[in-house]
């Protein structure tokens, strides 16, 4: 079996080690949703990863909810990642945009208008906005005729993603967004052809795929999903039912590779007693496979490549913290605790500021 420190490719993407970086959401960029100089920073510091996976980055107005996220539909927005990826690609590294649409999750403060669904339904709970949180509200369901808009707006970011200089993309179909929101019966209630069988609820994330592949090469296409329970209010009644057809039409499509968030029932972050699908989907899907969600040693990330199920692991609030990752797990060097205060605060501070191996040992 390969070690964590051998090199994979993913598709079009060579990547030098099996210790990749999460999509992390950090809430750096303008109200406009325009990246800042201190994003490039960030994520230079971050380039001996195999791959960097951005944070979610919102392909329209409508899709993106978040104070301070990127996004990727204006020629603003666009430039700006330019030296984003120049500075990532500066240090060596590779790094590819995750592409979000927030659906229901999100507020119409923030986006200007009424959430839209896969079904007029509403998340319990709040929303983050501008003025602190507030509670979500009832969203509209997208009529059949706006699916091809929708997809254009795909299509936009995807073409933008590529033009500022990104080594691919990644479709989020993971935690409750959009796509999720079709994919699950629990969020998906249509009676159209994007509702009802499973068959129907793959449709709008194969659409998606196939069109962000058409732009974009199936190559530098990824795609992201968490298939094992409960996320943000959206969950499904039968899984397997669900997410082993729609990863078979992703391996059809010859994607580049596939992400799965899955906490196990001992997750520290989204915890689920729901049994990991990713066994049954490692036997359905083709390419390379990326499991995700509290794998904070090289032990337990070799066990999962060792076990055949994964062919690389994605490292999230511990990459955050550790800008340095690849090196401190082949040293055995102590990890850095990070700090969930400042995870989407404005500013430097728990951003830029968490050091090396190099800088800890100067420091001392
Ligand atoms: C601060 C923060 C921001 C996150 N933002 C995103 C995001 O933008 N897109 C996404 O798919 N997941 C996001 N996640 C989930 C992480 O990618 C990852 O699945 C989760 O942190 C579990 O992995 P870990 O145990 O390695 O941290 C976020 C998690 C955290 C803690």
């Amino acid at each position: 079996m390969p070690s964590l420190f051998d090199s994979i490719t993913l598709g079009a993407i060579d990547a030098p080690n099996r210790i990749l970086m999460a999509p992390l959401t950090r809430g750096r960029a303008t109200r406009d949703a325009v990246p800042t100089p201190i994003m490039a920073e960030y994520y230079a510091q971050r380039a001996s990863a195999g791959l960097i996976i951005s944070e979610a980055t919102g392909i329209s107005r409508e899709g993106l909810g978040w104070p301070f996220a990127p996004g990727l539909w204006t020629d603003a927005q666009t430039e700006a990642w330019k030296p984003v990826t120049d500075a990532v690609h500066a240090a060596g590294g590779r790094i590819v945009a995750q592409l979000w649409h927030m659906g229901r999750q999100v507020h119409s403060s923030v986006i200007g208008q009424q959430p839209v669904s896969s079904s007029a339904t509403r998340t319990e709970g709040q929303a983050h906005t501008f003025e602190g949180k507030q509670d979500f509200e009832t969203a509209r369901a997208l009529h059949i005729d706006e699916l091809p808009r929708l997809l254009d707006d795909y299509a936009l970011a995807t073409r933008n993603a590529i033009a500022a200089g990104f080594d691919g993309v990644q479709i989020h179909a993971a935690n409750g967004y959009l796509i999720d929101q079709f994919l699950r019966d629990g969020a998906n209630h249509r009676d159209d052809a994007y509702g009802g069988s499973a068959e129907n609820r793959i449709r709008l994330l194969r659409e998606v795929a196939e069109r962000v592949a058409s732009v974009a090469g199936a190559d530098r296409t990824g795609v992201r999903l968490s298939p094992n329970g409960e996320s943000q209010g959206v969950d499904d009644s039968d899984p397997h039912a669900v997410f082993l057809p729609a990863v078979r039409a992703l391996s059809d499509i010859g994607i580049a590779y596939l992400e799965l968030r899955e906490p196990g029932p001992d997750g520290t972050f989204g915890r689920t007693d729901v049994p990991k699908l990713s066994p049954q989907i490692r036997e359905a899907f083709a390419g390379p496979l990326i499991l995700n969600s509290d794998y904070t040693t090289v032990n337990e990330a070799q066990a999962v490549i060792d076990s055949g199920v994964a062919d690389a692991v994605s490292f999230g609030r511990t990459f955050l913290a550790n800008p340095d990752l690849p090196e401190r797990l082949k040293d055995g060097a102590p990890l850095n605790p990070g700090n969930p205060r400042t995870w989407y605060s404005q500013g430097a501070e728990g951003y830029t500021d968490y050091p090396t191996i190099d800088e800890t040992a100067v420091a001392a």
